[in-house]
């Protein structure tokens, strides 16, 4: 089937048809996410939390979201697969970014990145467009900025800080982004951005007016139950039922019931005699 690119992504707003995304760090999770016809695969930095155990985004590399932007790639054939530029790869020049930004494309086998940040990202989003590299915003509550920002909190609460991000995302626009994630922002702001831009708001914490909702593949599916945003909505609850699943497995092998029959094979009975003889 064919790719879902940028371009079919913006189609997809001015017919008003609303997408899902969803991040994903591997192989089976990029296979489950395609098959589902999510449009849009990010390979976000919060496998920091999920797959590594970290309390935040901040410690991950760009080598670690090369690595995981190739399995998602070997698992997803539709969706547009997008790679999170890690915290410090980008913010000391444009020439940094598309160093970084061209590797985790052409490594990683993905169609493009995101990096956090507004008006003061204009021009090195305008270098990476340039050079062709698809670039999808992400304004509002930054989680690389959280030891400036104090932690998750919603962002354009107030007149002035809501015409900051208004700003942001229209500088973002300007610069050739091709979407913008809107992070913990209040709903009608977000409402506001979204008929402002001509490309696509992806919400989460934003309301229901985005042109698209991202969740972590692990909050939607009940497997990180350290902490819960209430972003969130749980379609399933699988650490629990994993953790049914791997205590009855332990206690049938304990039980002797497995291996039963089905699982194993044997001597046939001549075999068995000559074996033993
Ligand atoms: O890293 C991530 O998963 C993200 C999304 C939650 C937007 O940036
Ligand atoms: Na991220």
């Amino acid at each position: 089937s064919k790719r879902v690119t940028p371009h079919s992504l913006a189609a997809r707003k001015r017919e008003g048809q609303r997408f899902a995304a969803v991040t994903a760090y591997d192989y089976t999770s990029a296979q489950i996410v395609d098959t589902a016809e999510v449009p849009f695969i990010l390979v976000g930095d919060t496998l920091g939390m999920v797959v590594q155990g970290e309390n935040s985004t901040l410690p991950v590399t760009l080598e670690q979201v090369i690595y995981h932007a190739g399995l998602v790639s070997r698992g997803a054939q539709s969706a547009l697969i997008i790679g999170d530029l890690p915290f410090m790869t980008y913010h000391a020049s444009a020439e940094q970014a598309l160093h970084s930004a061209g590797r985790l494309m052409q490594e990683g086998r993905i169609g493009g990145v995101k990096l956090e940040g507004g008006v003061e990202m204009a021009d090195t989003i305008n270098r990476l467009v340039q050079a062709g590299i698809p670039v999808c915003g992400h304004v509002g509550y930054t989680p690389q900025s959280a030891n400036t920002l104090g932690g998750p909190r919603v962002h354009g609460r107030d007149v002035e800080s809501a015409t900051r991000l208004i700003r942001d995302a229209e500088a973002l626009e300007t610069a050739g982004a091709f979407a913008v994630v809107l992070e913990l922002v209040p709903a009608t702001v977000a409402a506001e951005v979204t008929r402002r831009l001509t490309i696509p708001t992806i919400g989460i914490g934003a309301g229901p007016d985005c042109d698209a909702e991202i969740q972590v593949f692990h909050d939607l599916f009940g497997l990180y139950t350290d902490f819960q945003p209430r972003h969130t909505r749980r379609y399933l609850n699988m650490a629990e039922d994993l953790v049914k699943a791997a205590r009855q497995y332990a206690y049938d092998v304990g039980e002797r019931s497995f291996p039963g029959p089905q699982q194993y094979s044997d001597l046939t009975p001549e075999a068995r005699h000559r074996f033993y003889a």
